[in-house]
């Protein structure tokens, strides 16, 4: 779920809807908009798991600063998808299930 209409900044005009992919599945997304963001319209919240303990992450601080929300993006790894713009055609992995960083 997307916020088009807000109290305060009024009501957002949504981009070009673009295809990607993730974890091999095709997802809508809005070009431009945050990785993290189109995957939490998806209603995805855990983006990895820490490679030693298995726990889930997700978007944590939203700015860039804390890996939590790190992907494969386009086949490089570590990716920050809270800070990585959606483009057409991206393919992005997880870790979730055994593939990713
Ligand atoms: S949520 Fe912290 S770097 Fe993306």
């Amino acid at each position: 779920m997307r916020v088009e209409k807000h109290p305060v900044l009024g009501d957002r005009k949504v981009g070009r809807m673009v295809t990607i992919s993730v974890d091999g599945a095709e997802i809508e997304a809005v070009e431009g908009e945050p990785i993290a963001a189109a995957l939490l319209a998806q209603g995805m919240i855990v983006m990895r798991k820490t490679p030693r303990f298995g726990e889930p992450r997700g978007v944590f601080c939203g700015i860039g600063r804390c890996t939590d929300c790190a992907m494969t993006v386009d086949g490089v790894p570590n990716v920050r998808t809270c800070v990585t713009p959606v483009k057409a055609g991206m393919v992005i992995t997880s870790n979730l299930k055994g593939g990713g960083e």
